[in-house]
């Protein structure tokens, strides 16, 4: 099974990868905890009722006396409120220092868990059972937690790692279509930045990836966990190196920002981000046509993206008001060869303002679908396709625009 460390201070951890491993969850953790200890799991509605019990019966299985405590779903839980309503269920439970806190669910559970296993009883045992492509490849390893304010995503969080993050890429296929392709962008994102091999797969094994093929997923995941790691355990606190993670972020935060956390997930704001990142590297002289063509077809054949129905000059005096909160800079992560990145900081605004055009003409009329970016004939309206409960939660979003990458 592949098994992957993270060199943090002050104690490493390990996440396991591997189709199954849900159900042997209560063993593996029965090795690495103490048996005495009281689990509590942290989920969502979604996610208790597909996967819930067996995980349940897992650790009972172990011999773990477990509690089940469920939030609300959505990124609007992620805030103190809930901080503080989980807590104090946590306490009328009789959770003590002794617990351990399980987040299974995406990246909202994770870092709502974290951000309350970090300070519950000033910190307890924290395990990450991550649910969504991104929170598999991205959000559980890191240490990372955090919750949103009405000023800004993520502006109150702790840095704490897990005991231990499990990862089983079959649960992945209950997660609805959109969710799991926003994710996948985080994965190729992986390769583009410093894996060839997970960039190949992903040009090669395209169609059995989107069939949630469990061996392949398996495969991307262990790669892209272990490309994080790697930049993690040499950067534990976003010093220089942990930047190259944000490959796609620089225009994808403000695009996201832009259309009020409405119109796109994450993931695919990402993407646009990284097509941008491509234009901008082949305007400025830093990649050439052939990696940046390979790249453009990588990121569009995955899917279809939303329509970039934006105004360039809004994009870029967001950046430019970002750029006050980042020591008066702006970082461009710009790809030179895949499987290589580079920290860019000098970008002109025409080349800015460029690479956003060239998202609103390539998604102009429709979602951009297929590799020789043909445009589909479904209208934006189209959109709607998003499931209904996710639609609802994002449509009550009201974020001001974010202060630093998540
Ligand atoms: N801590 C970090 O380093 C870090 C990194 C990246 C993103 N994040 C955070 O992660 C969050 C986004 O995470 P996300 O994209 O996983 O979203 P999410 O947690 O909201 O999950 C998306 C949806 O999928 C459902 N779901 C989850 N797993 C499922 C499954 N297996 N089957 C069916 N439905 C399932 C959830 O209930 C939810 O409705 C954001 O808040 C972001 O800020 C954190
Ligand atoms: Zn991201």
């Amino acid at each position: 099974m592949p098994q992957v460390t993270i060199h943090v201070q002050p104690r490493p951890y390990q996440a396991w990868i591997e189709n199954g491993l849900l159900t042997r969850a209560g063993s593996v953790l029965g090795d690495l905890l103490t048996r005495a200890s009281r689990v509590f799991v942290v989920t969502v509605p979604p996610v208790r009722k597909r996967w819930g019990s067996k995980l349940v019966s897992s650790l009972k299985g172990a011999g773990f006396d477990v509690q089940v405590v469920p939030m609300p779903d959505g990124e609007i839980a992620k805030r103190l409120a809930t901080i503080e309503t989980l807590a104090e269920k946590f306490a009328r439970l009789g959770a003590d220092r002794k617990a351990t806190i399980i987040a299974l669910g995406g990246g909202v559970v994770g870092d709502v868990a974290g951000l309350l296993a970090s300070v519950y009883m000033r910190g307890v045992e924290f395990v990450q059972i991550p649910t969504t492509v991104l929170a598999q490849v991205d959000a559980s390893i890191g240490g990372k937690t955090g919750v949103n304010l009405v000023a800004g995503k993520n502006l109150v969080g702790t840095f704490y790692h897990p005991r231990v993050v499990l990862i089983d890429p079959k649960v992945l296929k209950t997660l609805p279509d959109r969710e799991f392709r926003a994710g996948l962008y985080e994965a190729l994102k992986c390769g583009i930045i410093g894996n060839v091999e997970l960039f190949l797969r992903f040009e090669q094994n395209r169609a059995r990836i989107l069939k949630r093929d469990p061996v392949e997923l398996e495969w991307i995941i262990a790669q892209s966990v272990k490309l994080k790691a790697e930049v993690v355990s040499a950067d534990e606190r976003e010093g220089g190196l942990r930047r190259v993670l944000n490959l796609g972020h620089t225009i994808g935060h403000a695009l996201e920002a832009e259309t009020n956390y409405r119109r796109m997930l994450h993931g695919e704001a990402v993407a646009w981000g990284m097509i941008a990142a491509n234009n901008i590297a082949l305007s400025v002289g830093r990649t050439d046509s052939v990696t940046a063509g390979r790249i453009a077809d990588a990121v569009l054949s995955l899917g279809r993206l939303p329509e970039v129905n934006v105004s360039p000059r809004k994009i870029l005096a967001r950046l430019q008001s970002d750029k006050k909160t980042q020591n008066g800079v702006v970082h461009f992560i710009l790809p030179r060869e895949i499987g290589k990145v580079e920290v860019v900081s000098d970008v002109p605004d025409s080349a800015v303002l460029d690479s956003v055009d060239e998202l609103r003409r390539l998604s102009r009329g429709g979602w951009v679908w297929g590799k020789q970016r043909r445009i589909c004939r479904k209208q934006p309206s189209s959109i709607s396709a998003e499931s209904s409960a996710t639609s609802k939660v994002r449509t009550r979003l009201k974020y001001k625009e974010p202060l630093r990458p998540s």
